[in-house]
């Protein structure tokens, strides 16, 4: 069985495509469709056709495309069942652990409430891929739009609980964006001034942060950290439940 082959192309003003393709049976997926012109280039660039489009949430920076790319496709339309009702020409609505069939490999959901009430994470385990959306970002995750501060944390929890080689990619580039607001709550975190130091260099060279590991993730985001004593300290939450320093540490992104 050769490896999945991933295609992965920044579109609209930070958003990134990725296209997923398995040689051996020669089908094609989607995560997402953010601009309909990006996923139908993307795809012509790599000689593919589309079979799938497996969408994350219902925001519209993550589902332009569905309808217009089903319509010349044939493709299959994929979406959390928990925001079925919000997700344009959706065939097939799954949910938390159902297992999704892609060549001879499986897809499986993990819901991640908080960002929207219930997104879904692809997770293909064999591979060592996963697909985010907007819930966790590279150095960062998502704003609670819908859901609360504890729904996020256990869904960043079993994220945190995969393999750590597992390779993310998410929705967006906001690595940089994250830089300094991560050093202002772990500012002694050697892991953490290494990774900005990187990350300036690549972003300056056009270089895309993503995919990133989980366990560079939970050693350097802070938004995965909430059982830092170091955060903790400097919040004045040592007493604090997990959920809760997790939840000032999004208050306070949100402020900045
Ligand atoms: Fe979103």
């Amino acid at each position: 069985m050769s490896e999945l082959e991933i295609h992965l192309f920044p579109c609209r003003s930070d958003n990134y495509g990725v296209l997923v393709h398995d040689g051996d049976a020669n089908l094609t997926l989607a995560i997402d469709t953010p601009e309909t012109d990006a996923v139908r280039n993307a795809l012509k660039e790599r000689g593919w056709g589309l079979n799938y489009i497996l969408t994350t949430h219902h925001h519209f920076d993550h589902v332009e495309g569905n309808e217009p790319l089903k319509k010349e496709t044939g493709c299959m339309v994929v979406g959390p069942e928990g925001e079925a009702d919000k997700i344009p020409a959706i065939d097939l609505a799954i949910g938390e652990e159902d297992e999704f069939e892609f060549g001879t490999r499986k897809i499986t959901v993990i819901s991640t409430p908080g960002h929207t009430i219930s997104p879904n994470t692809y997770w293909i385990k064999d591979s060592n891929l996963l697909f985010t959306g907007d819930m966790l970002f590279a150095m960062g995750c998502g704003r609670l739009f819908e859901g609360t501060a504890r729904m996020m944390w256990g869904s960043l929890q079993k994220i945190m609980a995969l393999p750590r080689q597992t390779q993310i990619y998410c929705g967006h580039e906001y690595t940089l964006s994250n830089d300094e607001f991560a050093l202002s709550v772990e500012p002694d975190n050697e892991e953490l001034k290494n990774r900005v130091e990187e990350v300036r260099v690549a972003r300056r060279a056009g270089i895309p942060t993503v995919p990133t590991e989980l366990g560079r993730e939970l050693e350097t985001n802070v938004f995965l950290r909430a059982a830092s004593p170091e955060i903790r300290e400097r919040l004045g939450m040592q007493k604090a439940e997990d959920w809760q320093v997790f939840g000032e540490i999004r208050r306070l992104k949100d402020q900045g």
